[in-house]
């Protein structure tokens, strides 16, 4: 199959609010971060606004929506509170991610099979404000599955456990991940739903899954944030773009 577009790079901004935090100033600043990595390529922003606000704060979003030039992808739990401050602020995408306290990140992908009925009356009013709705699964069947009967018109693929398994030499089951990865990309484009993937991705595990033809959008954070201690924001997030595109060539 063809390449269905431009394979969008997403960067998420997180870290460098949770480095600000540390210190509880207002250094390094998150939209600094942003409009550097919209000058270096790219095609949107991501912000976690989690409920304990651990690392981006409700004035980085108001910050943000008035000051991005590329669409800001507004990840939160599906709770009343975080319904109400997407509305406010109708971003381009809202990607509904499950958030635990306890959690040091985004652990596993939402369980929409279970929750379809909640889940379908939550996203409907972020449709309706012209959001385009993003659900944060695993490559799971039953998932997509239920993610399109909710009206969700994006999934976001967790390449999480692709990422831990490279990382940790554990080969066979990274290539079980990668593959199951390929499969449900596939399948979630022949149920009409727009792909996108992200979680752990670094320069090592990047061009496997920008080389999947269904691919739109990869969602990119602490590797990226990371990285730019050493070289740069601007040069890390130019190697992340060369790489996807390598892929894609
Ligand atoms: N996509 C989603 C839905 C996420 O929750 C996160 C982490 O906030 C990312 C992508 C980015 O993951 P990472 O920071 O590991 O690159």
């Amino acid at each position: 199959m063809a390449y269905l577009g431009k394979l969008r790079l997403g960067v998420n901004i997180d870290h460098v609010a949770t480095v600000r935090n540390a210190r509880g100033g207002a250094y390094p600043d998150p939209l600094r971060a942003a409009k550097i990595a919209e000058e270096a390529g790219a095609d949107g922003i991501t912000a976690h606004l989690r409920e304990d606000r651990r690392h981006i704060s409700d004035v980085d979003i108001d910050g943000l929506m008035e000051v991005l030039s590329v669409p800001l992808n507004f990840e939160m739990a599906a709770t009343d509170e975080m319904q109400a401050i997407a509305l406010r602020h109708k971003p381009h995408a809202v990607c509904i991610v499950p958030e635990k306290r306890e959690e040091r990140t985004t652990e596993g992908g939402l369980e929409v099979a279970r929750e379809e009925n909640k889940l379908a009356h939550f996203i409907a009013p972020l449709r309706e404000a012209g959001c385009r709705v993003s659900i944060f699964i695993a490559a799971d069947q039953r998932q997509i599955e239920a993610a399109a009967r909710i009206g969700a018109q994006v999934i976001e693929l967790h390449t999480g456990g692709y990422c831990d398994a490279h990382a940790e030499g554990r080969f066979d089951d990274r290539d079980r991940e990668l593959d199951a990865l390929r499969e449900m990309s596939a399948y979630a484009h022949s149920l009409g739903l727009e792909v996108h993937a992200g979680h752990g991705l670094t320069y090592d595990t990047v061009k496997p899954i920008a080389e999947f033809p269904e691919v739109m959008e990869l969602n990119i954070g602490h590797f990226i944030i990371g990285e730019a201690i050493f070289r740069g924001l601007a040069p890390s997030i130019a190697e992340m773009r060369r790489l996807m595109d390598e892929a894609r060539a």
